[in-house]
């Protein structure tokens, strides 16, 4: 039988639990042409809502286009992974329809090639000297798909803050001005490093400042979370007591992946049984921080003797703490506040830790509890 646990792909259908508020606001931001920035640290599950609440497009008649930013390290690329991307929802699977994508752009331009076993397929080559033009030239070539189709439109720019990451700001300057006068298009940008896109939309001095409403994205649910776990199980014909599934959400601190991901180690350890035992939970979890442990010292070996030390006493901060007081800083033998704060400040800029009114945080919950046995 197939582990009913899913991890490090985007989930949909059964994979997917709950988020009901989440994908009726989302979906009714979309109807009302209302531009929304979702972000949340990584692996919380903002590709999964999107791709569960543009299902849902689809099926209502508004066009989805998806596009993954991920890899875009300049203008260019996001000329050429834009156009991609809105080719692949205007041809659709059969890619008959050449003469249409030639409607829609007028300088960015497919190259076809065709491989050994007769597949077809495409890319957009761009033109150096004419980057700004092409820019406008996929930008607006939504606007008049949009127009031409005479249909609702919705964008999502996933993994945002790598435009924010370009050496000017050229790109977003020209997005937002075009992004204004798309109005039956509606944008959703995500993003998974805080800081970045905070700082794009609420910097005055960036293009983006103020000019979309902010959908942070929480953990999930508790009582949600613990009947998708209880499901899942059942489903496959185990059975887990409402005490160890009370003990796997503590330890995951509700957060979807690591549920996924710790309960797939589980539900492997019961495969030949039909009940789940304490003891699935103690291996488990040593075999999951076994196994995420070469990340974790990679990440760790990077970083310099005083970042490693305020790691460690984050670690261990308990409410009550205050990071930057003399007893604090005493106690984990930190040095002077201000060197700390730097320290602090340069962990935030690594996406490590992240604050959390006054307290922080390390942001990877397994790589703190990594950190806690050292
Ligand atoms: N609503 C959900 N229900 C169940 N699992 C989820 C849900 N959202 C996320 N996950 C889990 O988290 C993992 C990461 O989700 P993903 O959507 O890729 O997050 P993000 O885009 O925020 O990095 C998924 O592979 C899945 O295991
Ligand atoms: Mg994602």
């Amino acid at each position: 039988m197939k582990n009913p646990f899913v991890y490090g792909k985007e989930v949909s259908g059964d994979n997917f639990c709950n988020r009901k508020r989440e994908k009726n606001e989302l979906y009714r931001d979309i109807i009302n042409g209302q531009n929304v920035i979702i972000f949340s640290q990584r692996r919380l599950g903002k590709t999964s809502l999107i791709n569960e609440v543009f299902n849902k497009c689809r099926k209502k008649g508004i066009i989805p286009i998806y596009v993954d930013l991920y890899p875009m390290l300049s203008e260019e690329d996001f000329i050429r992974i834009y156009a991609k991307s809105i080719a692949e929802v205007v041809w659709g699977k059969i890619r008959k329809k050449l003469k249409e994508i030639t409607q829609f752009f007028h300088k960015v331009r497919p190259t076809f090639t065709v491989n050994q076993t007769g597949e077809i397929s495409y890319s957009f080559d761009v033109d150096r000297k004419a980057i700004i033009p092409s820019i406008e030239d996929v930008l607006d070539g939504v606007k008049r798909y949009a127009d031409r189709k005479k249909k609702k439109v919705t964008v999502c720019f996933d993994e945002f803050q790598q435009i924010g990451q370009l050496k000017t700001d050229k790109l977003e300057k020209i997005m937002r001005s075009s992004f204004q006068k798309h109005n039956n298009i509606a944008y959703v940008f995500m993003g998974s490093k805080k800081h970045l896109i905070t700082d794009m939309f609420n910097n005055p001095n960036r293009p983006f400042y103020r000019s979309t409403k902010s959908f942070p994205l929480e953990k999930i649910n508790k009582c949600e979370l613990s009947l998708f776990i209880q499901d899942r199980f059942q489903t496959t014909g185990k059975s887990i007591s409402k005490d160890l599934i009370g003990e796997i959400l503590d330890i995951c601190e509700l957060h979807p992946y690591y549920v996924q991901y710790f309960c797939h180690i589980i539900w492997e350890r019961a495969i030949d049984r039909k009940i789940v035992k304490q003891e699935d939970l103690r291996e488990g979890l040593k075999l999951l921080l076994k196994r995420e442990s070469s990340t974790y010292e990679a990440t760790w070996d990077l970083l310099t003797v005083k970042q490693k030390q305020v790691l460690v006493a984050i670690s261990k901060v308990s409410p009550n703490d205050k990071l930057f007081s003399s007893e604090f800083l005493e106690k984990h033998n930190l040095g002077s506040a201000s060197s700390v704060q730097r320290t602090v400040r340069s962990l935030i800029n690594k996406d490590l830790i992240d604050k959390a009114g006054e307290m922080y945080m390390i942001i990877d919950i397994f790589f703190k509890k990594w950190i806690l046995q050292l």
